[in-house]
């Protein structure tokens, strides 16, 4: 078998954010940071540490900050440099020239729409798919974890993330088949399964790697759960035609689409830093 090598990842950035409104009435959801760096900044990060070359962002409305936050900024570098300012942070925000591409996604129909809206510039290889509202922390990174297994069993491959077994009802879940090591052979997968019905706790976390044949699957998707064109349901009719497997990670994952895992993302972050850390943790001791 052949694996052919992982180099494009897709970033859906087209959703309405509605969970934090009315803080994403005019700022993309993506751009919220944690301590000091947009969501959208980690993904990025994570998905260079994991070799991959092309981003490509599938966007929507009102979502023009994405694209300027990786652009360069001509008239702040232009001050800093004559203040005599470090640019090492600006500079990181930067990407390869040609090496990003954005999609329009018209209206906001779905994850498993937004992927597809992206199918032309994924062409027929790999790819891969970041959430970037799930921030996900490990040494090394989730995806970089990933591509590693992927090299090993090459087809889909997911992560799979352990969650209580009372919040199984709000995520994509793995049926798990033989297991190795943190590896996991999928054998179905289910949308927000009711709860008590759920044939395990391992959740999808936003971290896909996928074949291109998703794309014609997704291409005549019917409408899912809540109306939308679930990724979900797309990538269970790819299981049994191509290998599928789950790397179970075992890092840190904060739901920033969430008010409260937004929060503790921070916190968590902010206690991480030399330079900050022991004045928020100093904070924490008083309340
Ligand atoms: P969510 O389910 O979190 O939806 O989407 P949302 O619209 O972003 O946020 P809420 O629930 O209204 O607060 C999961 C991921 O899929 C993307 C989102 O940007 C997010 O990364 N998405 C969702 C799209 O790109 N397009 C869509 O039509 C729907």
């Amino acid at each position: 078998m052949s694996i052919k090598p992982l180099r494009k990842a897709v970033f859906p950035v087209g959703g309405l954010g509605t969970r934090f409104l009315p803080a994403t009435k005019a700022l993309p959801k993506e751009m919220l940071p944690v301590v000091d760096r947009p969501l959208i900044q980690y993904a990025v990060d994570e998905a260079l540490e994991a070799g991959i070359e092309q981003m490509i962002f599938v966007t929507g409305r009102g979502k023009s900050a994405i694209e300027d936050h990786f652009d360069i900024a001509y008239e702040l570098e232009t001050t800093m440099a004559n203040r005599g300012k470090s640019m090492e942070l600006l500079h990181q925000t930067r990407l390869k020239p040609g090496a990003v591409a954005y999609v329009r996604q018209q209206e906001p129909m779905g994850l498993g729409h937004a992927v597809w809206c992206a199918r032309d510039i994924v062409g027929d290889e790999p790819f891969a798919i970041f959430l970037a509202d799930e921030l996900m922390v490990g040494q090394p990174g989730c995806m970089k974890q990933m591509v590693e297994a992927y090299n090993k069993v090459g087809g889909n491959l997911v992560c799979g993330y352990e969650v209580p077994a009372n919040e199984t009802d709000r995520y994509g879940i793995i049926s798990p088949g033989r297991q190795d090591g943190d590896l996991v052979e999928v054998t179905a997968l289910v949308e927000k399964p009711k709860l008590g019905t759920a044939p395990s706790n391992l959740m999808i976390p936003g971290r896909y790697i996928l074949q291109p044949e998703v794309m014609r699957v997704l291409e005549t998707q019917e409408k899912g759960a809540g109306g939308e064109i679930q990724l979900t349901d797309a990538m269970a009719q790819m299981i049994g035609g191509q290998p599928f497997h789950a790397y179970k990670f075992g890092g840190r994952r904060f739901d920033c689409g969430d008010k409260a895992g937004y929060i503790q993302a921070n916190i968590a972050l902010a206690l991480d830093r030399p330079e900050i850390g022991p004045a928020v943790r100093q904070f924490i001791d008083t309340l």
